[in-house]
């Protein structure tokens, strides 16, 4: 099956509103009409309202960094899927390895999290991925198909359509350190093998994604292999340039 790539911007902790808004006003010209691959931008929450006006007759689409998993309560500091959903927030990433280890989620409230995005029609993108020193220790394999595991514990197969998943090794990302096509590629086989085995057929409609210093340099032999479906850019989608250029990568087509 041909899944759309999807090309999402984690902006992080970066850009005011009003450098928000310049950034997106430039990716409206450059990559606004895109069809043919999914663009997505993930801004600060601070950011998503305004940001989600200018993207409203585009096809980009919006997306948010995290969450908590009720839908209202006293969880000081917190935002929840009904306030998302609310600003027109469509994707939600989830497990992003800053949230893993500098704030220490543990994979039992990643998997409660990624469960409270479908009663709003949120799609996660859980993130997952080994550190330096467990791919030395070779134990890419074991850590990612653990957090796999647990991430998706509480999925039905109906859900899982609407799932995204990320490998995002720890030492590739901010460090300039891509993984090799092929090192990316092997951990994608194995995320692919696991939801195959886990939720049957519908699959093959979930898109496995790359992230870890992509850059224009480096998209179109990433995308190049057969289970990377697309990627999540960190710090070279804080420009309209060099996102754009990521966008419109030529590597294994659309
Ligand atoms: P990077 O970040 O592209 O700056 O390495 C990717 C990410 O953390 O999602």
């Amino acid at each position: 099956m041909r899944r759309k790539k999807l090309l999402a911007g984690n902006w992080k902790m970066f850009k005011t509103v009003g450098d928000a808004l310049a950034l997106v006003r430039k990716l409206k010209i450059s990559v606004g009409q895109v069809r043919d691959r999914e663009v997505a931008v993930c801004p600060p929450f601070t950011s998503l309202k305004s940001v989600s006006e200018i993207l409203s007759d585009t096809q980009i689409r919006l997306g948010a960094q995290n969450m908590h998993y009720e839908k209202e309560g006293a969880f000081t500091g917190e935002i929840s899927p009904d306030m998302l959903a609310d600003l027109g927030v469509v994707y939600v990433i989830l497990g992003h390895s800053e949230r893993r280890h500098v704030f220490g989620e543990p994979d039992d409230l990643i998997a409660k999290k990624v469960q409270s995005a479908f009663p709003r029609d949120l799609k996660p993108i859980l993130c997952v991925g080994e550190t330096l020193d467990q791919r030395q220790a070779d134990q890419t394999r074991s850590v990612v198909l653990g957090q796999m595991e647990a991430g998706v514990r509480l999925l039905s197969a109906d859900q899982a359509k609407f799932l995204t998943v990320a490998y995002e090794p720890v030492w590739a990302i901010g460090t300039g350190h891509t993984a090799t096509p092929r090192q990316a590629q092997e951990v994608h086989e194995v995320i692919r093998g696991f939801l195959q085995k886990r939720f049957g057929p519908v699959s093959e409609e979930i898109r496995i994604l790359y992230g870890g210093s992509v850059k224009p340099e480096n998209i179109d032999e990433l995308m190049a292999e057969r289970d990377i479906d697309g990627a999540l850019v960190g710090g070279a989608s804080l420009t309209a340039e060099s996102f754009s250029r990521i966008v419109r990568h030529n590597g294994g087509g659309a």
